[in-house]
């Protein structure tokens, strides 16, 4: 079967909209990404004719919405080819998978002078949560550097590891160059338990948390086409073991007295109070919608395009790809000599291109490069070759103005 793009745009309402008098093209997608009607239609049906709290009421509008809440953990399980349900946590997002890891797992068992391995590539999330661990309670963060082109090759991160070293915390692919991480290869070097930021990752190529061979693996849903406030983590059976609950509150016990609680089971146990119904139940319908077009085929599709893109953007002298390596994502991170990514940005919004600029939460990375902020074209499942000419002739455009 052909990947039919043009017919996949039609999924995508906003797509079709102008923005500055000309056609929308949105290359913003590692911020965020742009929602199928299935998603839009799946939040719909839950707030007009199935919404309800879920795990409270014996009433029907309550066991219709538990029902398909529920449903999402399996097809995310599914997604991620995890070996059971039950080690997927529902989150609001990655951040809150990545912080659950720290004050879960982490907090009650390294001690001061314990090492945490994380490489300069990572995405804020997968760094504050472990600065906290450093200035509360002494751990150490050893930092690995990536190549100058951007690949972090596993032999480094697993150089890194010392008899001190309780975690490795890496992305599968990073948001700011698209570097793919063998995160495999990693795990496979070490019984140092290695949790993945797949926030990018997973929303690119087929990701298989059991074959990957790791500890923990963090999505998020506002990326996978989903509702901003849903997520999940992949969290392994045996770590789910080792940890204790990180909020507290309704639907994470079995029991509470005035003197004492008994938690739930997992997954319950690390997810208190009223969930992001209708955010996961939206969230199941856009990783639906994926696995419908098939993941592999969107990998191919965004192959070609990040293949395109990379060759015409190399054929420009006066602009720099930060972080090129061979194997990456379609994520472009660009300096231009003599025009700040904020003009860049601007200017290409101004012929209805929308582009990142900034540090994109990633600032250890941005310092890596000697940049101080970048302009990163994302590209996404529904994105064209036509759309990467658009960047081009935006850029040249750019240039013009800046020479
Ligand atoms: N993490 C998001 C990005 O890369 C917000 O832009």
């Amino acid at each position: 079967m052909t990947y039919d793009v043009e017919k996949i745009r039609q999924e995508f309402p906003i797509l079709s909209r102008q923005v500055n008098g000309r056609p929308l093209v949105y290359l913003d997608n590692g911020a965020s990404a742009q929602k199928p009607r299935a998603v839009i239609d799946a939040v719909m049906q839950s707030y007009t004719q199935e919404y309800a709290n879920v795990h409270r009421g014996l009433h029907y509008l309550s066991n219709l919405s538990t029902e398909r809440y529920r449903s999402v953990r399996g097809i995310i399980a599914r997604f991620l080819n995890a070996p059971d349900e039950n080690e997927i946590i529902f989150t609001s997002g990655a951040t809150e998978g990545l912080n659950l890891v720290s004050y879960g797992w982490a907090a009650p068992r390294l001690q001061a002078g314990d090492e945490i391995v994380l490489s300069v590539l990572e995405h804020h999330a997968n760094i504050v949560p472990w600065h906290f661990l450093r200035e509360r309670q002494g751990v150490v963060l050893k930092w690995v550097e990536p190549e100058a082109d951007g690949s972090l090759p596993p032999e480094k991160m697993l150089a890194a590891v010392t008899p001190r070293t309780r975690l490795i915390a890496v992305t599968h692919m990073s948001n700011v160059t698209g570097t793919v991480v063998d995160v495999a290869a990693i795990a496979r070097g070490t019984d140092v338990p290695v949790l993945v930021d797949g926030s990018q990752a997973s929303v690119h190529m087929p990701v298989d948390v059991a074959a990957l061979g790791v500890d923990f693996y963090a999505i998020t849903g506002h990326k996978l086409y989903g509702p901003s406030g849903s997520g999940a983590i992949w969290i392994s059976a045996e770590r789910q073991q080792e940890m204790r609950p990180f909020l507290g509150g309704g639907d994470m016990i079995r029991t509470v007295t005035r003197d004492a609680v008994e938690y739930a089971a997992p997954p319950l146990r690390f997810e208190a109070g009223t969930p992001g119904i209708t955010n996961q139940i939206g969230l199941g319908a856009a990783l639906e919608f994926m696995m419908d077009l098939g993941m592999d085929r969107i990998a191919a599709h965004e192959r070609s395009l990040r293949d395109y893109a990379r060759d015409r953007l190399r054929s420009l002298n006066w602009l720099q790809v930060q972080g090129d390596a061979p194997d990456k994502g379609a994520i472009f991170s660009m300096t231009m000599d003599g025009a700040h990514a904020h003009d860049i940005s601007t200017i290409l919004d101004k012929r209805g291109i929308a582009v990142r600029a900034g540090t994109h939460c990633a600032m250890p990375l941005l310092e890596f490069f000697g940049a101080s902020a970048t302009a990163r074209a994302s590209f996404a499942l529904y994105n064209t070759h036509a759309e990467v000419d658009a960047l081009i002739d935006g850029l040249t455009f750019c240039r013009e103005l800046f020479a």
